[in-house]
């Protein structure tokens, strides 16, 4: 017999099949019984009848407990109210495993602490399902655009000895007789393989040791950062905005269950649609002002002051002109107005926050020497880095899309935390 994914039912209407999966609920009265299985491909109802399968199987459903793995065989039928469509008319029941009783998620209502505590089976509610699945889907979205795009994947390093986005949030290892740090991003690496290969990407984890507590972080999140030479600050915003609608073109027509699943108003996702809107930083200063936000013209924007601006646009914005002295020390400044730099965060719409950070690299060697020493970095570490514009510097840019602020805005979910299967938190490392 032909063992199927739930995901394939539809393929199999009016056949007789096997599902190998988890009974993830059930539920009985009298002579039919119901019951959900799951098999990390999607959730399915089958119904037992008495008087149409062997007694022995329709008695066995009451034995077991949630979450028991189970193989079943039925007859796929077309059924309207599923969410799939489908359900199955089951015939055998086989036990792998009847899990014990005290499973300790239950499809009610528990607290996020607890949840939290429980993530390693969290992840198998219909909820984090669907969330992951988008995930999926959006990573998915990236490579297949930027690989159209002629971007080779080359991977940046997780161990490095320097930073990239300041010192105050490194998270520092041993290495044999040195220090090491994980990675805040894999740019400068990236920087020196676009002058080898042209345009390039990184897609990796980045680690930030942010002693922050917000819905928007993590310690450890993925990112995808493109660079490409001979690349302007304009070329790279109209690349962001390109992959931005690709990607959720992409989960609009991938994932249309699991949008629905979480109850996403999918015609807000609609509207992400070129050209996204720009607003100086200045302007977006005397915004958030107007609104009561204490942030003055030099300070870095918080996640407040995002939301604010957010709530102006029905698409994402790019917020570019940050102040040079509050972004990082490779960031170009603009030449007709250099205390402010060629760099840009795209916002989410509906209060998500920042979704990319990017911009135009220095490309003048006294210039970047001159920014290291500024920033108090040790020059020694970062020789390789400067090499790259001594010999046949161009001007280039690039960006970086954090992966879980992208899934959390298309998902629409409350806390960053639910963007990733087992999410790295402030004094939380477990399970
Ligand atoms: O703006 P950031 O710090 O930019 C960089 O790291 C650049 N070096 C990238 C580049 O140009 N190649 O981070 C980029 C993105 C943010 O916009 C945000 O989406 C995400 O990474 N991000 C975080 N996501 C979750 N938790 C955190 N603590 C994050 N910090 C940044
Ligand atoms: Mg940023």
């Amino acid at each position: 017999m032909e063992v199927i994914s739930i995901s394939e039912v539809g393929k199999h209407d009016t056949e007789h099949v096997c599902i190998k999966g988890w009974l993830y609920n059930q539920r009985s009265s009298g002579k039919i019984k119901f019951m959900v299985i799951r098999d990390g491909t999607g959730f399915l109802q089958g119904t037992l009848i008495k008087s149409e399968m062997e007694e022995q199987y329709f008695n066995l459903l009451d034995e077991l407990h949630y979450e028991s793995s189970i193989v079943v065989e039925g007859v796929i039928k077309k059924e309207q109210r599923a969410p799939s469509g489908y359900e199955m008319l089951v015939k055998t029941i086989r036990v792998v495993q009847n899990a014990q009783e005290d499973y300790p998620i239950s499809l009610k209502k528990h607290g996020v602490a607890f949840l939290m505590n429980y993530r390693h089976l969290w992840l198998r509610t219909q909820r984090q399902n669907a969330i992951l699945r988008i995930r999926v889907e959006i990573v998915k979205a990236i490579h297949h655009f930027l690989q159209q795009r002629g971007f080779y994947l080359i991977e940046s390093p997780i161990l490095t000895p320097a930073a990239c986005e300041g010192t105050t949030t490194l998270f520092e290892t041993d290495y044999f007789e040195d220090k090491a740090y994980l990675t805040q991003s894999g740019q400068l690496y990236n920087e020196a393989s676009a002058m080898a290969f042209g345009k390039v990407y990184c897609f990796g984890p980045t680690f930030r040791a942010e002693k922050s507590k917000t819905r928007r972080h993590l310690m450890e999140f993925w990112m995808v950062e493109p660079e490409a030479a001979y690349f302007s600050f304009e070329d790279n915003n109209q690349l962001q905005e390109e992959l931005v609608v690709a990607i959720v073109q992409h989960v609009l027509q991938a994932c249309p269950l699991e949008l629905k699943i979480l109850e996403r108003d999918v015609s807000l996702l609609e509207k992400v649609q070129s050209p996204f809107p720009y607003l100086s930083y200045d302007d977006a200063i005397k915004i958030i002002q107007k609104h009561g936000s204490s942030t003055q013209w030099g300070d870095d924007l918080t996640g407040e002051d995002e939301t604010i601006v957010s709530k102006y646009y029905d698409r994402p914005v790019f917020i570019h002109h940050f102040p040079t002295k509050c972004k990082a020390f490779y960031m170009k400044p603009d030449p007709e107005r250099p205390e402010t730099v060629l760099g840009a965060d795209l916002i989410a719409p509906e209060g998500f926050g920042e979704i990319i950070g990017g911009g135009e690299r220095i490309d003048d060697y006294q210039l970047i020497k001159d920014r290291i020493r500024e920033h108090q970095l040790p020059e020694e570490d970062y020789q390789w880095y400067i090499d790259l514009r001594k010999y046949g510097s161009v001007p280039h840019s690039g960006f970086g899309l954090g992966i879980e602020r992208t899934v959390a805005w298309i998902c629409n979910l409350p806390h960053i935390r639910e963007a990733i299967a087992f999410p790295r938190m402030l004094h939380k490392i477990y399970p």
